[in-house]
């Protein structure tokens, strides 16, 4: 969090029931040691009490456009003058469409208009709101003059419903924030494959052996790399959560045809995390009809044969390789034995049970150079962001030409 220490950022909270959700980016933002200024829209103070920022940030809170300058501040000019960041979240559809027009007849709009710091938007609406052209427009408007746009997700929305239109995780915004403050991510300029998801191994045009991954993991490390700046390549198996923006995404099904895509992807990439769960073993043959059952029929024999190890098989100089290596038992032990026989830089542990399908996981970092990082119960997410990491240092200790 040390890029963002003693950085002043003007967070400004329009009127939106994520309005909530602002009150811990500010506390984030504090405790990561910024100056944070916070300012609300005329919206925004139906939603929430200017006391919950000036409490968390010690600071006033703005919010009059037309309030009295002193002799060390002139309210809008001073706040945009010394903004390191400018932080939109949440930022409605009604606010998104003021900045796209440069509306400058509140505190937001003049700041907006006057300071040359990047601004960071956090789109909050409801899923038509959002989808509507007209908003799509305003947000494609401002990224065109350079703003940068986090979220918004999938979920379920202040109306109940499920859709598109919720606020990114207040840790997510923080991070975007860290890295616009830094002026570039540490995968900037890298290009980074991952894989997601569980394969599904054909047997007919209907059936097909697979697993329970959820893709979950691999959908938030790609995340995680998108906003440290690379060039992400995201191959995934089926899944039912939707992909993150920003990557490029190669649907496949099978162990084989994930194979040819992280073959053709990793041929000039400079990372490949695998955190799809590949099946070991396909059906001998996929029927071109489907099977049917014979009358009397008790037993179906299936013959699987081995599919290749993609980890395995993809080497080139200059490629970092990244495993994970889910288990039942003596997790380390295996653990380790992977990383050597796959050829890895590291390799992730976690416990398969706890692991799979789940919000969290329990996760032990294996280095090729015999090093250990133990990390706490953490939402998938946030081990992203250190699997991240941790590939960017690998990815610069390499270029470096460490042994
Ligand atoms: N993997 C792969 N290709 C395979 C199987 C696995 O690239 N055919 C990758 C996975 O994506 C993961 C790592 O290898 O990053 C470990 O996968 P895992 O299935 O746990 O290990 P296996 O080597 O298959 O060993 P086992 O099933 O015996 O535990």
């Amino acid at each position: 969090m040390c890029a963002l220490e003693e950085k002043s950022i003007v967070l400004a909270v329009s009127g939106g029931i994520a309005a909530y959700k602002a009150a811990t980016i500010a506390s984030l933002l504090v405790q990561a040691g910024a100056h944070v200024d916070v300012v609300l829209t005329a919206g925004a103070l139906q939603f929430i009490q200017p006391l919950t920022f000036s409490a968390i940030t010690h600071r006033p809170v703005h919010s009059d456009p037309f309030a009295p300058w002193a002799a060390d501040f002139s309210g809008h000019v001073t706040l945009a003058d010394r903004a390191d960041l400018v932080i939109v979240a949440p930022a409605t559809a009604a606010t998104v469409a003021r900045l796209a027009l440069g509306l400058s007849d509140d505190l937001l709009g003049l700041i907006a208009l006057s300071t040359r710091a990047p601004i960071l938007l956090a789109p909050a609406m409801e899923d038509r709101m959002y989808r509507h052209p007209t908003t799509q427009q305003h947000l494609q408007t401002l990224t065109d003059r350079g703003a940068a746009v986090v979220g918004p997700e999938s979920g379920r929305l202040a109306s109940g419903a499920k859709g598109l239109g919720r606020m990114s995780e207040p840790a997510d915004i923080v991070r975007r924030a860290q890295v616009l403050v830094q002026g570039a991510g540490r995968l900037a300029g890298a290009r980074v494959v991952v894989t997601a998801g569980g394969t599904r191994e054909p047997l007919d045009p209907v059936r097909y052996v697979g697993n329970r991954s959820s893709g979950r993991m691999g959908f938030a490390i790609a995340k995680a790399a998108v906003a440290e700046g690379a060039a992400v390549t995201l191959i995934s198996g089926p899944s039912a959560i939707p992909p993150p923006a920003g990557a490029i995404i190669v649907s496949v099904e099978s162990a084989l045809e994930m194979l040819a895509a992280v073959e053709e992807a990793a041929r000039d990439a400079d990372v490949l995390i695998m955190a799809a769960a590949v099946a070991d073993f396909r059906p001998e043959t996929s029927h071109a009809s489907k099977i049917k059952k014979e009358h009397g029929q008790d037993y179906l024999d299936l013959r699987l044969v081995r599919n290749p190890d993609i980890l395995a098989s993809v080497n080139r100089p200059g490629l970092v390789k990244i495993g994970f290596a889910a288990e039942t038992d003596n997790l380390l032990e295996h653990a380790s034995a992977k990383l050597h026989a796959k050829g890895l830089d590291m390799i992730v542990a976690n416990d398969a049970a706890s692991t799979i399908g789940a919000d969290h996981s329990t996760a032990t970092f294996l280095m090729a150079d015999g090093a250990v990082r133990a990390f706490p119960r953490l939402p998938k997410q946030e081990l992203a962001f250190e699997i991240v990491l941790a590939a960017a240092e690998l990815l610069a200790a390499l270029r470096r030409g460490d042994s």
